[in-house]
C-alpha cells in the first residue's frame, strides 16, 4: 500500500477511500460509526484548517521573536474543540472525543516543505505524517481519520525529512487531547484544573531570536547542502547550520519554557489539578520533582490513563513523552510557592553540550522548570479514584516472536546514526522491519554502543508511529549503570506508551501490536537531531 511520493495533495477519490477505511476500523474497535450531523455538507465532527506559518511573538523584553507556528481555524464543529495558545508560539490545543471523525487541512505557509505527524494516534499510514508526504510551500494536505485512541494527551508536530528538529525548535507543535466515556466517568479535574504543561528548551541571541544549533534563525532557515555528502543522509540539510557534530548530539537550549513562555509561574487554587506534562523539547530529558520532595501521583502515560494511580518521588520525561499527574494543591498553604524542578542525573548528553560549547545548561543539569503560586481558599477536592482505567496485562506470549525478540541496535557508524547500522531510507523497510497485520511482536531496543563510542554515551527516546505499545522489561548491562540508577526510580513503564527512554547500556523490550492499518510507518529516536541525522527507519505492515 505504498503510495507514490508525488501524491502531495489529497484527491477526492482518496478521501472517499480513506473514509471507508476509517469506518471499517471503527467497526473493528466496536466504536460507533460516526453519525453525520444533519446540517451542512460534511461528514465530519470537526474540521480544522491548520496553517503552518512564520510569525512574531513577544517572548522577551524588546524585540519580538521570529517563530514558525501553527494557526488553527475552526471550519466545523464544537468551538471548544480549538483553543489558541495565547502569548506563545505553540499551536492550538485540539480537543476531540474518541470515535469522532475529523478532518484537518494542513496548509504550508512556510518557505520550505513540511508535513504534520499526529504523535501517538492510531491512524492509516497516509494520515500519519510520514516525510514521503511532505508538501511544498503553498500546498495543502488533507487529513481525515477517525479518532480510535483512548482518552489521553497526544500532540502534533512537523515531520519532514531532515528538518523536523529545526521546524519544531522554531515553534511548530501543538497538543491533541482525546477524551472518552471511561475517562469522563472518573470525575477528574476539568476546565482550569485540567492543565497541560508543555516543557521545552530554547536558545536566544542578543536580539531575542531563536538560535538553532549555533546558527541564527535566518541562517537556519536557509537551505544548505548536506554536509554528509554520500547517501544523501542529510538531504535538505536544514539542520546543518551549527556544524555537524552538535547537530548529531542534539540541541540543548539554556532557557526553559513552559507553554511557550519564559520564566513561567502559574497561579493555582487550593484544589486538585490534572497536569498533563509533555516534553516538547528537541533533545533534553527532564527528571521532574517538587522542590520540597512531595511525591507525584501519576495517573496517565503517553497512551492515556493508567490502571491505577502510582506514586513516584520523581518522574523522567524524555523527548515526546507525556505523563499525567494528579496534584492537590491544598497540601500547600495559601501563599506557598512550590516549584517543579528538573533534578540532576547521570548519563545525559554532557558530550553534546561540550561539543556545542555554548550551553551553560547541559543535559542532566539541575534547574527550575515552573513555579506555582498557591492562592487562598479551601479545598473542595474529590478524592482520586483507586481504579482509573481498564489496562489489560501485557502478555508477551501472545507475540509471534515471543521466543526470539527482534533486536534493534541503536548505532553510530562513520559518524552517522542508525538502527542496526542503517540510516533512514525514505521508502525502505528491511525484512526485520516487515511485520504482519494483526500480529504482535516483541521488539528490543538495544543501546549498548555498538558501532562507536558515542552511541554508548547517550540515552535515546525511542518512538514507534501509529500505535501504542507496552513495555515488557529492561536490562542494563551494568558496565556503567550509574546513568540508569540515577533515573530508574522515575521511569513510568506502566500503561500504554508510544515513546520509551533507553538509557546508555540498556536494552528495553516492548510488545507491539500491528492492528487495522497496513502500510509504511516510522520508528525512530525522538531526540530530533538524532532522528534528522539518521536514527529513524520504516517498518512495513503487510496484510
Ligand atoms: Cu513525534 Cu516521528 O514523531
Ligand atoms: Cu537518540
Amino acid at each position: 500500500m505504498n503510495r507514490p511520493v508525488s501524491n502531495r495533495v489529497n484527491q477526492p477519490r482518496r478521501a472517499a477511500l480513506l473514509g471507508a477505511v476509517a469506518v471499517t476500523a471503527n467497526a473493528a474497535f466496536g466504536l460507533p460509526v460516526t453519525a453525520t450531523t444533519p446540517r451542512g455538507n460534511a461528514d465530519f465532527d470537526l474540521h480544522v484548517e491548520l496553517r503552518a506559518t512564520p510569525d512574531r511573538v513577544a517572548l522577551r523584553n524588546g524585540e519580538l521573536t521570529r517563530v514558525w507556528r501553527y494557526h488553527g481555524k475552526l471550519l466545523r464543529g464544537d468551538p471548544n474543540a480549538l483553543e489558541a495558545s495565547a502569548g506563545s508560539y505553540l499551536g492550538p490545543i485540539i480537543r476531540v472525543r474518541r470515535g469522532q471523525h475529523i478532518r484537518i487541512d494542513l496548509i504550508n505557509g512556510l518557505p520550505e516543505s513540511t508535513i504534520t505527524h499526529w504523535h501517538g494516534l492510531h491512524v492509516p499510514d497516509d494520515m500519519d505524517g510520514h516525510p514521503r508526504f511532505a508538501i511544498a510551500p503553498g500546498e495543502r494536505y488533507v487529513y481525515e481519520f477517525t479518532v480510535l485512541d483512548r482518552a489521553g494527551t497526544y500532540w502534533f508536530h512537523p515531520h519532514p525529512h531532515g528538518r523536523t528538529g529545526k521546524q519544531v525548535f522554531l515553534g511548530l507543535a501543538g497538543l491533541f487531547l482525546v477524551s472518552d466515556d471511561e475517562e469522563a466517568a472518573l470525575d477528574l479535574p476539568t476546565g482550569e484544573q485540567d492543565l497541560p504543561l508543555v516543557i521545552q528548551d530554547r536558545s536566544f541571541d542578543g536580539d531575542n531570536q531563536l538560535v538553532y544549533l549555533n546558527a541564527g534563525m535566518e541562517t537556519a532557515t536557509k537551505t544548505r547542502g548536506g554536509m554528509m555528502g554520500s547517501g544523501g543522509m542529510m538531504g535538505g540539510g536544514g539542520m546543518m547550520g551549527g556544524g555537524m557534530m552538535a547537530g548529531m548530539m542534539g540541541m540543548f537550549g539554556d532557557d526553559i519554557l513552559v507553554n511557550g513562555r519564559l520564566d513561567p509561574s502559574l497561579r493555582v487554587e487550593r484544589r486538585a489539578y490534572r497536569l498533563r506534562l509533555l516534553n516538547g523539547s528537541n533533545s533534553r530529558i527532564y527528571k521532574l520533582a517538587w522542590n520540597d520532595g512531595t511525591p507525584f501521583t501519576v495517573i496517565g502515560n503517553d497512551g492515556g490513563l493508567l490502571a491505577e494511580p502510582l506514586q513516584r518521588d520523581y518522574v523522567m520525561l524524555a523527548p515526546a513523552q507525556r505523563l499525567e499527574v494528579w496534584v492537590d494543591f491544598a497540601r500547600w498553604s495559601a501563599g506557598a510557592e512550590p516549584v517543579l524542578r528538573s533534578l540532576a542525573f547521570d548519563g545525559g548528553m554532557a558530550m553534546g553540550g561540550m561539543m556545542m560549547g555554548s550551553s551553560p545548561l547541559p543535559d542532566g543539569a539541575a534547574f527550575p522548570v515552573l513555579r506555582f503560586r498557591v492562592g487562598k481558599g479551601d479545598s473542595t477536592t474529590a478524592p482520586l479514584p483507586r481504579r482509573l482505567s481498564n489496562v489489560p496485562p501485557a502478555r508477551a506470549r501472545s507475540a509471534v516472536n515471543f521466543e526470539r525478540p527482534k533486536v534493534f541496535d541503536l548505532t553510530m557508524r562513520m559518524m552517522a546514526w542508525g538502527i542496526n547500522g542503517k540510516s533512514f531510507e525514505m521508502l525502505a523497510a528491511s525484512p526485520l522491519e516487515t511485520v504482519k497485520l494483526g500480529t504482535e511482536e516483541v521488539w528490543e531496543f538495544s543501546n549498548e554502543g555498538r558501532g562507536g563510542m558515542m552511541a554508548m554515551a547517550m540515552p535515546h527516546s525511542m518512538h514507534v508511529h501509529g500505535l501504542q505499545f507496552r513495555v515488557l522489561g529492561r536490562t542494563t548491562s551494568g558496565r556503567s549503570a550509574r546513568g540508569y540508577e540515577s533515573v530508574s526510580a522515575g521511569l513510568v513503564d506502566e500503561g500504554w506508551k508510544d515513546t520509551v527512554l533507553v538509557m546508555p547500556e540498556e536494552r528495553v523490550r516492548i510488545l507491539v501490536r500491528f492492528a487495522d492499518f497496513a502500510g509504511l510507518f516510522l520508528y525512530h529516536c525522538h531526540m530530533l537531531e538524532h532522528e534528522d541525522s539518521g536514527l529513524m527507519r520504516n517498518y512495513r505492515v503487510v496484510a
